[in-house]
């Protein structure tokens, strides 16, 4: 090619006889920042204003498509040229402009392409509208082109679930016009090649009437509505979708005006950090640097979690071998593990192959000995420290040099169990959350002696199980279950002191969790927090107040939630109800206690119970258990269920400023000073304005 141009760093143009190609290479994701946006607007006048090319074709160079607007870019002052502006040019090109889409094609990626006048894709690409993942909607004429192109109802599923499509689906609804095999330059060449000679036509979607159906539009806002009832920008994104029929400036209009009211919501910042966050967790020193090879994986104890945890690894094709001490435990782990894959299959995130493919790849065994060729061991036994430390002492003389140990423990010390080994150094925590095979979080526990390969070889797993791995200090609880003891206790002095569970729950809910806290633990099983009391009795604070009688009694019911039929709620007909007997417990417990029971509004539930969160999530972030303030949000993200959309408790935290919730943490201590304390870490930043977002940055 002749004529080589650069128009910007990162957009370079070729022009040869009727042709002329426009690269973005903006790595890693091509994302459409300011430099981009200028470049491509030059790029389509200067081709236009030579007038010598009779057909420009787009692609992409490095790994991908462009994966949409700069999202880092979002919340600043906006620079022109606006994406969708630059996207209007582009439909407006005299000179028919074709794009090859290959990796993802995302967002403002993909409305780029929706803008051009032909797609062609690349075997195995994927096109997708992510934006309402993010808080937002298609605000570069996505609401507009796809339903013009493929139809109201393929448009407003695209853009409501976000999902990425395979490229044969796109096909099919007419979204791209071809499906090639080739590297992006030379398929951008053959299908400019193909726009003259008239065999790949080209077409403007502005031309094109969307078909409409008021009735399809009112049936998706009322599903968002009820599905989605704490989201901003699904009903944003339909309203939007809902303007296909107008003509297409008119149209764009609306988009442009949705898009700028969700790009203001909190929602939208929660939702971005959150995104960011999950990559941020693993781009740690920590998480870098040489591993240790994992091939063959042991798990020890086939209950819920080990068995669990042995999903996990199967299914990311890691061979397993489960130990249990007698026949029955290991027939009962080797059940839970099918049923588990199988529930996969189901569920349709595993195919068949993969699961016989899993099944094949576990050996069951009684013999602890069997360990000795396996690269990593997870003990997944029950919480009592002489039983581990035996097991460890027994791993640290069967497993070959070089395996990792490692513990699932969910309190215990990690130094402690690693001093009965002669090998402290292989040691570490390997904390899943139930169920182990669906949920993200792995807490990944570096002792005092834990080697950087071993701490580095915990976040390739987390990768290889496509978990979202999270680095914490030894303490009791670690990082989430630490805060969770702190906050749990305040919703069970909003209890005893005049709150009902359903009321807790209702207004948990209201908040964004998908349950309220007494959900949870009927779920979870209510004799799971009533060893626990028992076994901190001795240890417990006698100056702190205690909250657990209601629990216990209940429980003394033999009531252990879900598993039982009745906890906090019945569970015979399906939907949980009140459980009417325990308000007769609740009464009685205060009436022992001499409480006179308090109104709380849902508004005063809320505050207390997030800033008891705040408190002790502030406190780890305080003594270094948490490397940041968004580890911490992310533990709560994918693990214990927290509304992605508030971002997680520190994100949470700076939505309402360190000044204020050091007045209100004053104002709870003036009924309890020994529960409610303000953090040292809050307090500073309360006189000096900072945010936990600025100890984000400081890393
Ligand atoms: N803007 C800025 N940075 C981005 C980005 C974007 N749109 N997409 C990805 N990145 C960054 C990531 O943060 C990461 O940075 P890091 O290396 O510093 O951590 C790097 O690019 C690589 O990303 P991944 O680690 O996620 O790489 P993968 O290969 O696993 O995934 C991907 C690639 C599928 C493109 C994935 O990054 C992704 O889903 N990106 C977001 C796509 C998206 O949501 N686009 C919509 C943006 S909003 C928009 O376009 C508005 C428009 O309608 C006006």
């Amino acid at each position: 090619m002749a004529d080589g141009v650069q128009v910007a760093d990162v957009i370079s143009t070729e022009t040869a006889d009727d042709i002329a190609l426009i690269c973005i290479d903006n790595p890693p994701v091509n994302a459409t920042g300011h430099a981009v946006r200028i470049g491509l607007s030059s790029a389509i006048s200067d081709i236009n204003s030579a007038g010598k090319a009779k057909v420009i074709a787009l692609y992409c160079a490095g790994r991908t498509f462009t994966a949409g607007a700069d999202i880092r870019e979002f919340g600043k002052p906006p620079k022109q040229p606006s994406l969708p502006d630059v996207l209007n040019e582009v439909e407006r090109s005299a000179i028919p402009v074709v794009s090859v889409i290959h990796g993802t094609a995302l967002g403002g990626g993909f409305e780029i392409a929706l803008a051009t006048h032909a797609r062609v894709a690349i075997k195995g690409a994927k096109v997708g509208l992510p934006e309402v993942l993010l808080g937002l909607l298609p605000g570069a004429g996505g609401t507009q082109r796809l339903p013009r192109l493929a139809g109201l109802s393929f448009a407003l599923d695209v853009i409501l679930s976000g999902r990425q499509v395979p490229v044969s689906e796109a096909l099919e609804k007419g979204v791209v016009d071809r499906v090639v095999e080739g590297a992006p330059r030379d398929v951008a060449l053959a299908a400019a090649r193909q726009v003259l000679d008239g065999t790949l036509t080209t077409r403007r979607t502005d031309r094109i009437e969307a078909e409409y159906d008021r009735a399809v539009l009112d049936a998706t806002l009322e599903g968002v509505r009820r599905k989605a009832p704490h989201l901003f920008s699904p009903a944003k994104c339909v309203e939007a979708v809902a303007a296909c029929n107008l003509p297409i400036d008119e149209g764009l209009k609306v988009e442009r005006q949705a898009f700028l009211d969700c790009m203001e919501t909190p929602q939208r910042a929660g939702l971005i950090h959150a995104f960011f966050g999950e990559r941020a967790v693993s781009n740690i020193a920590e998480a870098k640097g040489p591993t240790r090879e994992i091939a063959k994986i042991g798990v020890i104890g086939g209950g819920t979690m080990g068995s669990g945890i042995a999903t996990s690894c199967l299914i990311a094709g890691l061979p397993v071998r489960l130990i249990e001490v007698a026949a029955d435990g290991l027939e009962r782990g080797v059940a839970t593990i099918t049923k588990n894959l199988d529930g996969a299959v189901s569920r349709g995130k595993l195919s068949s192959d993969k699961r016989d493919a899993a099944i094949a790849m576990l050996e069951p065994s009684l013999e602890m000995e069997s360990l000795s060729d396996v690269d990593l061991v997870i003990e997944a036994v029950f919480e009592q420290m002489d039983v581990k430390k035996d097991i460890f002492g027994k791993l640290d003389a069967i497993c070959k040099p070089g395996a990792i140990l490692a513990s699932n423990t969910s309190y215990l010390d990690i130094d402690e169990i690693a001093t009965s080994t002669n090998r402290p150094g292989d040691v570490l925590g390997l904390h899943f959350f139930s169920p182990a095979h669906v949920m993200r979080l792995l807490e990944i526990v570096q002792g005092k002696h834990t080697g950087a390969d071993v701490l580095a070889s915990g976040f390739a797993l987390a990768k290889r199980l496509k978990k979202v791995g999270v680095l914490a200090q030894v303490c009791d609880g670690f990082i989430g279950n630490r805060i969770l003891a702190h906050y749990g206790l305040c919703a069970a002095y909003l209890v005893l002191d005049g709150a009902s569970p359903q009321q807790v729950d209702r207004a948990l809910e209201q908040f964004g969790f998908a349950m309220g806290p007494h959900k949870v633990s009927d779920l979870a099983g209510l004799d799971i927090g009533w060893m626990t009391r028992k076994r901190k009795a001795e240890t417990r604070d006698p100056a702190q107040r205690y909250a657990g009688d209601i629990a216990d009694k209940i429980c003394e019911n033999g009531w252990f939630g879900r598993k039982t039929g009745q906890g906090y709620y019945l569970y015979d007909s399906g939907a949980p109800v009140p459980n009417p007997e325990v308000a007769g417990i609740i009464d009685a417990v205060r009436a022992a206690k001499g409480i006179t029971p308090k109104d709380f509004s849902d508004e005063d539930i809320v505050d207390r119970y997030m800033t008891a969160m705040i408190v002790e999530a502030a406190r780890v972030v305080e003594d270094g258990t948490a490397k940041r303030p968004v580890d911490v949000d992310m533990v709560f993200l994918f693990g214990y269920g927290f509304p992605r959309f508030r971002g997680g408790p520190l994100h949470y935290a700076d939505t309402i400023g360190a000044a204020a919730l050091v007045e209100r943490i004053e104002g709870y201590a003036a009924e309890d000073a020994h529960y409610w304390r303000v953090p040292d870490i809050l307090r500073k930043m309360a006189a000096d304005g900072s945010t936990f977002a600025d100890l984000n940055k400081e890393g």
